[in-house]
């Protein structure tokens, strides 16, 4: 069935009031297009609703259009794309999606609110840094783990330790996913590191430089000598500060990544 959508324009702004006037009358959903545009979707036209949008506000200026259908899932499924990352990696965001690139390691991701598809640096150079270590790390951390992808990761790779861990019990539901739809049994705990009790080879901790800094401390706990830490999510001008923590515990900086926006660094312990 087409859909009848009634666009509003009002010079002085759209209130809050007219909002709840459209959703009173029925409306399937409204688009913001800014402070003084939107445009609210209904199942066909209706005069009364407009007259209560002038009521509210007489400088509106209101048109209806009639929108043919569009199926928002299948633009949504036909716009995702497989896409590869470093030399080993592939990150397919959905989970039936074949892998295009049968030589790289495929990373499922499922549909969730978490943080973590690999568009965005601070996950695809952690994945990067990982590429670079000598040997597999047999044990990983990873603290703050989003979608866990990172954790899939170093499963794949051969890790066969893998704490993941999160304060956010949204991103612990879509780590466990991710976990069954990779096959990687990795485990999943809702919290962060001063929960931890072991020592790990490796470290990925992609959160923000602020929170690095100030568990800087405990993580330096967590590894193993010899053990890695990958931190990520450092905006380029708190990058000092968190070196200066990190030399603090006695790690050593081994590479540092930018995209001129974010920093990720990778240590050792000395
Ligand atoms: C930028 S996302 C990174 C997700 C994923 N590791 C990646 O690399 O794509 C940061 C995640 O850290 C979590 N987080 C923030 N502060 C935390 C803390 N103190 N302890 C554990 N997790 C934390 C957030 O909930 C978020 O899911």
């Amino acid at each position: 069935m087409a859909q009848s959508v009634l666009c509003i324009s009002c010079p002085n702004g759209i209130s809050e009031a007219i909002g709840e006037a459209l959703r009173q009358a029925g409306t399937t959903g409204i688009w913001e297009v800014s402070q003084r545009e939107w445009r609210a979707f209904f199942n066909g036209e209706d005069g009364e609703i407009a007259a209560a949008v002038l009521r509210l506000n007489p400088e509106a200026v209101l048109r209806w259009e009639t929108h043919e259908p569009v199926d928002w899932v299948a633009r949504y499924q036909a716009s995702l794309r497989a896409l590869p990352v470093g030399r080993r990696f592939v990150i397919l965001p959905s989970p039936d999606m074949e892998n295009p690139w049968p030589g790289r390691i495929p990373l499922q991701l499922v549909p969730g609110m978490a943080f973590g598809t690999g568009e965005h640096f601070t996950t695809a150079s952690c994945l990067r840094a990982l590429e670079t270590l000598p040997q597999v790390p047999p044990s990983v951390f990873d603290l703050g783990c989003g979608t866990g992808i990172l954790s899939a990761a170093a499963w794949k790779l051969g890790a066969r330790r893998v704490l993941a861990c999160d304060v956010d019990p949204e991103a612990c539901a879509v780590s466990r996913e991710t976990a069954r739809v990779n096959a990687t049994p990795f485990e999943i705990v809702e919290g962060s590191a001063d929960g931890v009790d072991e020592r790990f080879s490796c470290i990925f901790a992609n959160i923000l430089a602020q929170t690095l800094v100030e568990l800087m401390p405990v993580i330096r706990k967590c590894m193993l000598t010899g053990g890695a830490l990958i931190g990520s999510g450092i905006l380029v001008e708190l990058g000092e500060e968190v070196l200066n923590a990190a030399s603090l515990q006695g790690l050593r900086l081994i590479q540092r990544r930018t995209d001129g926006e974010w920093w990720t660094f990778l240590w050792r312990t000395s």
